[in-house]
């Protein structure tokens, strides 16, 4: 039974009226039903149960999360063909240990990614991918776990553009080459082999097919247990067939699976990577009838969705139902071509269709169309993808909104240097990306201004910085290219002016770069106070600091008749650190700024420190110069402290110092008297990501 279905001439799926769904949503709008998902999922394994395989979820057929996770929850698998579905099946939930990944062409980059993330195999399609994992996995001090993917040249009798098994199709290894890679997989000491893989296609009706190329990748399989090679999986791919039209036949799973009871090995474990079967029928696409006409012969019937939508009908010549949300009388039946408002000719849903008479502003379902539907999607012709529904019972969720004209100019940049026939393009508008980030307590705006886009970062700092009226924010940095280093971060103050070094925006600035790609894990970053290192480990940035300078040891100052002693030393600033217990009772705001202004100290004046040391930590709470007040973190504060307290108290490095903001750690060398290599390590959180205003004027 299907859960879309005509309620009184309505259109429902699982309880949900269409109609209803689409005057709350607006069209068009891909839509789906949570049970028939579920079933779909059981009938493959109820057919397949004698053999207890690991189904692994496609991806590609529909990588929406909330689908994923449904899956994910079931104690589905998943197939992955790049590391952008790898990302999503994992952030879905999907358990790595049950994660395949498949593809001619992951980089160096994707292969790395999954074989740290230990998935369970990776599916090898050709000797220079081979190599490639074994290089990778012997920089990682790892064997990555292998198969390889067997193009058993069959022909799966499927649309050619998804034939993947015949032997001109770019898939796979041969079964000639096969043998050999096996052998040398075996001998190499940086991969384990784990299985063997086939795909034969898509949309594939008969068994004949599959069977084909089984007995073809069992024999090999034979051939290698001889050998001593051992496989553990067979993983046979997906490509199950489901029913387009109403005088097709699905995919015969119960006899698939009984011949191959017969056929697989005992001690193997199946793999099935079935994406369509799962959530092809699940999904709807409803879409509008905007427009009706006649042209010479043909009449056509113009909607709201189009190829960019759902290309199948325009790639494939792909067959999908379209019914009317309100049923109409049979009688009056017209033979139409559906068509998208796309500014191409192969923009079709079906030609020659018989459906019943339609007039201006009815709703049509596009059935059929939940698995590489919305994964197909594309913004061609300036066109916003479609939101997506999840029905559940007489529940629904928007599970993905309505892209807005904005997300189609995301990531998009007009350099400013850019002209047109001499004239400057200075009324641009586009959408200005930054990131909030905070690192022990400091938080800054980050944008990536290689383009040249921002030309006074002050005023913009000016602008943004500013708490409660705008995003609030201790400084804006700009990073920018550079000649000799990674690239160039500028950092503003709120006031607009520039300031020459931030250890904490330095921090956030290199997760940024690295991030965006922008620069590596270890980067060189040039600033105004010169050139600094920085290195990244998780969310923790470590920061090479300035060397300390000018160290004076057991000052004492007189402050209104009393004596209070300490440390002074230059780690970039000037710092006072001055012991003091219980450290929450520190006259940080009192005693503060009369150091902070005492003449000893003058012209350029000193930040003052407040230190405790418990169970081997410091503790430290710092008044700043410039601020004029107690800040909740100091980078260059944090190492004053720590280096002092190694001189009294002999802490050793990595010295844990906690601020209020949060709590970094100080790396160094002490040799001979003096500190060398010194580094600030510490978490950065990237808070969120936004655009500003809808939009940006050059500044
Ligand atoms: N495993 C691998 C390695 C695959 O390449 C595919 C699909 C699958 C599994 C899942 O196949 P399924 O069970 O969904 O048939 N865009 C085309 C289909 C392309 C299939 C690509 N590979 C269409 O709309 O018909």
């Amino acid at each position: 039974m299907s859960y879309f279905y005509y309620k009184k001439d309505e259109l429902f799926c699982e309880n949900v009226s269409l109609n209803r769904l689409a005057r709350e949503i607006g069209t068009p709008f891909y839509v789906y039903s949570y049970k028939t998902v579920l079933e779909n999922l059981k009938k493959i394994k109820k057919a397949f149960s004698p053999l207890n395989p690991l189904v692994c979820y496609s991806l590609k057929a529909n990588t929406n999360l909330t689908i994923c996770k449904i899956l994910a929850l079931q104690g589905a698998g998943a197939d992955v063909v790049s590391g952008g579905e790898l990302y999503q099946a994992l952030k879905a939930g999907f358990s790595p240990e049950k994660i395949v990944y498949s593809g001619v062409g992951k980089t160096p980059q994707e292969i790395e990614f999954a074989l740290k993330k230990q998935i369970l195999f990776l599916n090898v399609e050709s000797e220079e991918e081979f190599f490639v994992v074994s290089k990778i996995a012997k920089k990682l001090d790892l064997k990555a776990p292998i198969s390889f993917r067997i193009n058993p040249d069959v022909d799966s009798q499927t649309h050619r553009y998804v034939t993947t098994a015949k032997k001109e199709n770019k898939f796979g290894i041969s079964l000639i080459q096969a043998e050999r890679l096996y052998q040398r997989a075996f001998e190499s000491e940086h991969v384990e082999i784990r299985g063997i893989h086939m795909h034969i296609g898509s949309q594939i009706l008969s068994l004949e097919p599959y069977l084909k190329a089984l007995s073809k990748i069992i024999q090999l399989i034979d051939k290698l247990q001889s050998r001593g090679i051992k496989i553990q999986f067979l993983d046979i791919g997906g490509g199950f067939g489901i029913k387009y039209q109403e005088e097709e036949k699905e995919f015969p799973l119960e006899s698939f699976s009984e011949s191959l009871i017969s056929m697989v090995p005992s001690q193997i474990r199946l793999i099935l990577e079935p994406g369509r079967y799962i959530v092809g029928s699940a999904g709807a696409l409803i879409t509008e009838l905007l427009y009706r006409k006649k042209e010479h012969t043909d009449k056509f019937f113009i909607v709201d969705a189009g190829m960019n939508d759902l290309i199948r009908p325009s790639l494939y010549g792909a067959y999908h139902r379209i019914v009317p949300l309100k049923r109409k009388i049979p009688s009056q039946e017209d033979s139409v071509n559906i068509v998208g408002p796309v500014c191409e000719s192969g923009d079709f849903f079906a030609h020659n269709r018989k459906i019943p008479s339609l007039n201006q502003q009815d709703l049509l379902a596009i059935l059929d169309a939940g698995a590489y539907g919305f994964s197909m999607s594309s913004n061609y012709n300036g066109r916003t993808r479609p939101p997506e529904v999840l029905v559940k019972e007489e529940h629904w969720w928007l599970i993905r909104e309505r892209e807005d004209y904005l997300d189609l100019m995301r990531k998009q940049r007009i350099p400013v240097d850019f002209s047109l026939y001499g004239k400057k393009l200075d009324d641009a508008y586009f959408p200005l990306e930054f990131w909030k980030m905070e690192g022990s307590g400091n938080d800054f705006i980050i944008v990536d201004n290689r383009g040249k886009i921002i030309q006074d970062g002050g005023e913009l700092a000016r602008k943004v910085c500013q708490r409660k009226k705008n995003i609030g924010a201790d400084g804006l940095i700009l990073i920018e290219k550079a000649n000799k280093a990674d690239f160039i971060m500028r950092i503003f103050n709120p006031d607009g002016s520039e300031a020459e070094m931030c250890g904490n925006g330095a921090r956030c600035a290199a997760f940024f770069a690295y991030k965006k790609r922008i620069a590596g894990k270890e980067c060189s970053i040039q600033t105004l106070a010169g050139k600094i290192q920085a290195k990244i480990r998780e969310n923790k940035v470590k920061v090479k600091m300035r060397e300390p300078s000018g160290l004076r040891k057991n000052i004492t100052l007189e402050i209104n008749g009393k004596n209070y002693s300490g440390f002074h030393v230059n780690t970039g600033v000037p710092h006072f650190v001055i012991f003091w217990e219980p450290i929450d009772g520190a006259p940080v705001k009192e005693v503060g700024p009369k150091i902070r202004f005492h003449q000893m100290f003058l012209p350029h004046g000193t930040n003052v420190d407040f230190v405790e040391i418990k169970d081997q930590r410091v503790i430290i709470r710092t008044y700043e110069r410039g601020v004029e007040d107690e800040t909740l973190a100091c980078g260059t504060g944090a190492v004053a402290s720590a280096l002092v307290s190694h001189l009294t108290h002999k802490i050793p490095p990595p010295v844990r110092v906690k601020m209020r903001g949060g709590e970094v750690s100080i790396w160094f060398n002490f040799e001979e008297e003096k500190f060398s290599d010194v580094y600030l390590e510490g978490e950065v959180n990237l808070v969120y990501t936004g655009y500003l205003n809808g939009g940006w004027r050059y500044v």
